[in-house]
């Protein structure tokens, strides 16, 4: 059965017991900051698990786009993956155990007609937090589970929560057995020897987690249930991993043949995370150094690094993608729809890392020698981290480019220069985005607040695109240059002063909070070089009228500012003016 059958089928199924079919979230989260990808199906819907009312009712069921990254490095070998798809059904305070079980076991027994003594299945052991779940073991027994195929396992296994805190509960998964011999008197599906695949996990929510790690009951019982469509496709064709399958065969016969070399791990890395990539972008993520862009940016970066291990020309890129986007369009329209703006992030990105590759390996392979003639098999984390810090070289295929060589890094000693690093340029950003603040006292705090008040006019003055582009500030006066095809007029520069001196009056309060860099620039506010900035940032606002990224510090309330006076206006260089103005008090 190929995966687009098993997905239909699945909803479908769910469909004819009375479930709406809701869509794929993004796989971008659209209201959760908290995590950078959709990891599970369940996290879109968190709110109607805690007992919001979904307009679709109460049994949905979906196919849903995921990632996690958590194993990014595993993934090469026969089973890790950084995206998969996960088909789930909900009940949303309706059905629970009992019809839950049924209809699982129907689903695998009679649309996938897997042979009930391929199944197996586990629950919840029971601990101080919540009993052992002997009604889930009845109702498996009743639909039809063989004598000998359920098994109890605690916590570690049969819970499940998205992270620290929300909605959870005990859980109970479904097993299905290869065939492969025992690897010893104790295998048992809880074994990772490969015998038991999970392949479906019905998570019966009827807990929250706090902070504190205190369950409270939920308003109401819920069940989060979530099947891995490639292992899924992969076991029902008899296939050895998810590689061997439709969803990636087109794209690693062609890595075969164009490759010059054989490693098979590379052909998986390359067409797992080339379809990762795909599938971020056509979601709308751009390679950065945050957050999930930085993902995606190691994504393509390891996939580049892996196609040149192939000796594959990285010019057939552009041929996998579309290799890719045939043999998945059926599943993801998405990718035809998006193809031109996938190449282009793709082939830009591979661009920008075929420079940091070449010169950081050449220093890396001058390091490692160094390192072996000491007879040493340990690179220093110091080389690590001057790799990262000169070249822009990713610590993470320092740590690859060595384990090839059989040799480590000092990985602890890296996170200790790198924190140094981030701390320092935290307080070199705040130093200097007190732009020019040496002296602080009450004129210049003053001049501080009145240059976020003439950004903020002069945008609407002479238009939304105008920008700071420089500042200067003494007791005296304060200086402001920005981008501007034209002197001037009188006129505008009335309208700017009167703008000021009109918020002046109105008192306005100055306020600041702290927020991540990524969520700052998408609350709209305004910054010079965001680059520059640290991880976490302070926002300060005006009114409704002002919000920049800034280390501060202003006055309390533009009612403290006195009278503010253009004295001159006059150009800086091409295309950018500048402007000088004082505050009379
Ligand atoms: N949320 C559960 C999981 O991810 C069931 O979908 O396994």
């Amino acid at each position: 059965m190929r995966a687009i059958e098993i997905r239909n089928k699945y909803l479908n199924f769910f469909k004819n017991h009375g479930h709406t079919i809701i869509p794929s979230a993004p796989l971008i989260p659209e209201n959760d900051p908290s995590v950078l990808f959709n990891t599970a199906g369940m996290q879109p819907l968190v709110p109607y698990l805690l007992g919001a009312k979904h307009p679709l009712g109460t049994r949905l069921v979906d196919y849903q786009k995921c990632v996690r990254t958590n194993d990014i490095d595993e993934v090469g070998d026969n089973r890790h993956l950084t995206y998969f798809e996960m088909l789930g059904n909900w009940s949303l305070g309706d059905y629970f155990k009992e019809e839950s079980i049924q209809m699982s076991f129907e689903f695998l027994t009679k649309e996938l007609q897997i042979p009930v003594e391929k199944l197996s299945v586990t629950v919840f052991a029971g601990d101080e937090d919540c009993p052992r779940d002997e009604l889930a073991a009845e109702c498996w027994k009743k639909a039809g589970i063989l004598d000998g195929h359920i098994y109890y396992y605690g916590k570690e296994d049969n819970w499940w929560i998205a992270g620290e805190e929300g909605p959870c509960g005990p859980d109970t998964e479904m097993f299905y057995d290869t065939g492969k011999e025992k690897c010893g008197l104790n295998c048992q599906p809880s074994c990772d020897c490969g015998k038991y695949v999970e392949i479906w996990n019905n998570v019966f929510m009827e807990y929250f987690k706090d902070k504190d790690g205190k369950y409270t009951k939920l308003s109401q019982k819920n069940v989060d249930t979530g099947l891995g469509l490639e292992r899924v496709t992969m076991l029902l064709q008899g296939k050895e991993t998810p590689f061997d399958t439709e969803l990636f065969k087109p794209v690693m016969d062609k890595l075969q043949e164009l490759q010059r070399i054989d490693f098979i791990e590379s052909r998986r890395i390359v067409a797992e995370h080339l379809r990762s990539s795909m599938m971020i972008i056509a979601d709308g993520g751009k390679p950065s150094n945050v957050d999930r862009g930085y993902v995606l940016r190691r994504l393509i970066r390891r996939m580049v690094r892996h196609i040149n291990k192939l000796q594959i020309n990285l010019d057939e890129l552009s041929t996998l993608i579309d290799v890719n986007v045939e043999s998945l369009k059926e599943l993801y329209p998405e990718l035809e729809d998006k193809k031109v703006e996938i190449k282009e992030t793709i082939l830009e990105e591979k661009n920008k890392f075929i420079k940091t590759i070449a010169n950081g390996e050449k220093e890396f392979i001058k390091e490692m020698n160094k390192a072996k003639e000491q007879g040493k098999n340990t690179i220093d984390g110091k080389v690590a981290f001057k790799l990262y810090d000169t070249y822009g070289f990713p610590p993470e295929i320092t740590k690859e480019l060595a384990n090839e060589n059989n040799m480590e890094v000092d990985m602890n000693k890296f996170e200790e220069l790198f924190k140094v690093h981030q701390e320092k340029s935290r307080q070199g950003s705040e130093q200097k985005f007190k732009g020019g603040l040496a002296e602080q006292n009450e004129m210049t705090i003053s001049y501080h607040t009145a240059t976020h008040l003439l950004n903020a006019a002069l945008k609407i003055v002479l238009g939304p695109d105008t920008h700071q582009r420089g500042s200067n500030i003494t007791v005296e006066r304060m200086r402001f240059d920005f981008n501007c095809d034209h002197k001037m007029t009188d006129e505008e520069k009335k309208q700017t002063e009167d703008l000021i001196n009109k918020w002046i009056q109105e008192g306005l309060q100055v306020t600041s909070e702290e927020m991540k860099k990524e969520e700052a620039v998408k609350s709209g506010a305004e910054c010079m070089f965001i680059e520059k900035y640290p991880e976490v940032v302070t926002v300060y606002s005006i009114g409704t009228i002002s919000k920049e990224l800034c280390g501060g510090p202003h006055v309390k309330n533009t009612s403290e500012l006195g009278k503010f006076k253009i004295k001159k206006e006059e150009a800086s260089s091409a295309g950018i003016r500048r402007i000088k103005a004082v505050l009379e008090k």
